[in-house]
């Protein structure tokens, strides 16, 4: 298996396993923030969610609403988390042009222009959902990365993508033009979440809500022309643009605060704490729009999905994927060496 998933997660012995006490809740561990409940609420009564209308509702499956600002802002922590502190996994050598795409609450761009005073990072989306106070060496555009860049070739240094997988369907489009765009020597790195789970201890049972859940999802996102995500799709999307010294890093991301070493609970902590936000953010258009199903069939499936995630016996987990690859200093010379 090249990008497998490695050694099993140490459980926290302390979560005493019992078949009658099954949340996390019953541990001390809190489960749901106030505002997540009130936008789930919102949601539920109001009967929708708030998704970007700049070039129609098709263009992304995800909404952008304040619930779903506030799940994002909650994933970055994750990641950083997941990269240890980090924002990426490229090795790059002081940057002057970064460039985030799909850049959500422009959150992983703010924090790099501060990590990186001397380059100026650029984050565009569809939505301008982005604050207005930022550093001054950071700023937002409203643009779609399915058209043509009206960026200079051979200007950027480094090209951000995370999680855009239910977002950008033409990738071949997409990093074509970032080949384009960064400098010979510059990185692209796509990080993005597999859509599959797993548990290497048999305390997951095959008929896991989740597993539904993700094969719907993935019939879905086929449908609508999105490709699937996984560290060998990753990485051959990036070796068909032409990029090179391509690396991948699985990276196990456990549903719940259920593993015993802390940064890991913590990931889990704070996967629980967007969980529920997630499976309606991920599921809803998908099954409804895509897959024509009946609302509150979709809801149900999202909050089952959801539900598997609160049991603390089940040790889930997730694989969060990071990809990077080099553009070539001279094309010709270093594709022949492959
Ligand atoms: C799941 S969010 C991820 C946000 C951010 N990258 C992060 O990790 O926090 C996906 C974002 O991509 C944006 N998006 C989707 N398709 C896009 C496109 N073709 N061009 C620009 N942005 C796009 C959406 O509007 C949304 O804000």
């Amino acid at each position: 298996m090249p990008h497998g998933r490695g050694c099993a997660i140490e459980v926290d012995p302390t979560l005493a396993e019992n078949p009658l006490d099954k949340d996390y809740e019953s541990s001390g561990y809190a489960t749901s923030t106030k505002s997540l409940a009130a936008a789930a609420a919102e949601y539920i009564y109001e009967n929708g969610r708030r998704y970007h209308a700049y070039y129609g509702v098709e263009k992304n499956l995800m909404p952008t609403d304040e619930m779903e600002q506030e799940r994002l802002d909650i994933n970055h922590e994750i990641f950083m988390r997941l990269l240890e502190g980090g924002l990426h996994k490229a090795p790059l050598r002081n940057p002057k042009q970064i460039l985030d795409v799909g850049t959500g609450t422009g959150i992983w761009a703010i924090d790099m222009a501060d990590q990186h005073p001397n380059a100026k990072v650029t984050g565009i989306d569809l939505s301008p959902i982005q604050p207005k106070w930022v550093p001054a060496n950071c700023k937002f555009l409203v643009d779609d990365a399915e058209l043509e860049w009206t960026i200079n070739s051979d200007t950027l240094d480094f090209v951000h993508f995370r999680n855009l997988a239910l977002g950008i369907s033409n990738w071949s489009h997409v990093l074509s033009e970032t080949y384009r765009c960064l400098q010979p020597g510059g990185y692209v790195e796509l990080a993005d979440t597999g859509l599959a789970v797993y548990c290497d201890d048999g305390s997951m049972w095959p008929d896991n809500p989740v597993n539904l859940f993700c094969e719907l999802l993935l019939e879905a996102m086929a449908r609508s022309g999105r490709e699937s995500v996984s560290g060998d799709l990753l990485s051959a999307r990036l070796t068909k643009a032409g990029f090179v010294d391509i690396k991948v890093y699985p990276m196990k991301q456990p549903f719940g605060p259920w593993a015993k070493e802390r940064r890991l609970k913590e990931v889990g902590m704070l996967t629980l704490l967007q969980s529920e936000a997630a499976f309606l953010s991920y599921g809803m258009a998908a099954l409804t729009r895509v897959l024509g199903m009946d609302h509150e069939v979709a809801r149900k499936i999202c909050h089952d999905g959801y539900q598997a995630t609160m049991n603390k016996n089940t040790h889930m987990y997730g694989l969060h994927y990071i990809v990077y690859g080099r553009k070539p200093v001279r094309s010709n010379l270093e594709v022949r060496k492959i």
